[in-house]
């Protein structure tokens, strides 16, 4: 990765703990000047401490590399707006940033109350709206471009315990994809990376997930930073260990039109609808019916 960000500097957030941390060492390595921003928080967002941010960035200086630690919530404004301020404090300019910053409070949709609703949705969704906007307005100034990178997750196309989590990611490529669109002109890309890695984060999953280390995302991260990327924007790739994958952009696949005589009524809908445009299946309600009969037979036959 050497030199691919020599003299850009970069503000990664969540930069503290796992994909985040890793990118922030990517960055670094590949010649960036890093602000290492984390608010160092629990899994669930709780006891904030600006240890974890310190001791990242010591790590980079050891390494040879430039970084300096901010330990401010992202999910507020001031917050978004002090980790791209450091950068420009320290270095003069901002280059790219990528928000890894992220907490999870996992209960079913019946369950969850609105404080889990909101802090989730929160610091991730918002968390990327206060570091895009004071990042994209100075960047717009500065006339150099620039570079914005987004942590989504595959979770993004519905969670069976993680309506906020999903909801917030949702949000995180839509609000990505309108940055790419609004920014174009003035020479700023904004993609979305959705990684899988063995994090705290993704250690208490109940079930066997694709992961590979966080390790594995920098290196894209470190590419779509690059102005090797510029062209590249308004996109979703998957990054789990050695897979990347790019995600389709969103769209109708099929069409039906009311009868010339007039407007659809519900008859007409329900008539039609199955023998035209039908539905698009979701791959996991697939092996939630899949689950489902298995438990059935096992309970059946025992
Ligand atoms: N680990 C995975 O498999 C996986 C899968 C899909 C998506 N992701 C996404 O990748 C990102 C990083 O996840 P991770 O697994 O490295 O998690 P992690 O828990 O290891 O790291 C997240 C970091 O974000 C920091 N943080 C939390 N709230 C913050 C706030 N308000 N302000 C500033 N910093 C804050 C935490 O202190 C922590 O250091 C998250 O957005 C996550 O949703 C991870």
């Amino acid at each position: 990765m050497t030199a691919y960000l020599e003299g850009k500097n970069i503000v990664v957030t969540g930069a503290g703990n796992g994909i985040g941390r890793a990118i922030a060492l990517g960055c670094a390595g590949a010649g960036a000047n890093v602000v290492v921003a984390d608010y160092g928080v629990s899994l669930a967002g709780a006891d904030p401490s600006s240890e974890v941010a310190e001791a990242v960035a010591a790590e980079i200086e050891e390494a040879g590399g430039t970084a300096v630690a901010v330990a401010a919530d992202i999910s507020t404004m001031q917050g978004g707006s002090s980790v791209v301020q450091a950068a420009v404090d320290a270095w003069g300019s901002i280059d790219g940033v990528v928000c890894s910053a992220g907490i999870l409070r996992e209960r079913m949709i019946f369950n969850m109350s609105e404080e889990e609703f909101d802090d989730v949705v929160r610091v991730h969704l918002k968390g990327h709206f206060t570091v895009y906007k004071h990042a994209s307005a100075i960047m717009r100034k500065q006339e150099t471009g620039g570079s914005l990178v987004g942590i989504t997750s595959g979770a993004f196309t519905g969670s069976t315990s993680q309506c906020n989590y999903s909801a917030a990611k949702g949000g995180v490529i839509s609000l990505t994809k309108s940055a790419a669109l609004a920014l174009r002109r003035y020479g700023i890309n904004a993609n979305c990376i959705a990684p899988s890695a063995k994090t705290r984060m993704s250690e208490n999953v109940p079930f066997e997930i694709e992961a590979g280390a966080p390790e594995d995302v920098a290196p894209m991260a470190v590419f779509l930073l690059s102005d090797a990327a510029q062209d590249i924007t308004a996109q979703v790739y998957t990054v789990i260990g050695p897979r990347i994958s790019v995600w389709a952009q969103f769209g109708e696949v099929r069409t039906m039109f009311a009868p010339d005589q007039g407007g659809w009524t519900p008859q007409g809908i329900e008539e039609s609808l199955p023998r035209t445009i039908g539905v698009e299946e979701h791959p996991t309600m697939a092996l939630l019916a899949q689950q489902a009969a298995q438990r059935q037979a096992s309970e059946g036959s025992g």
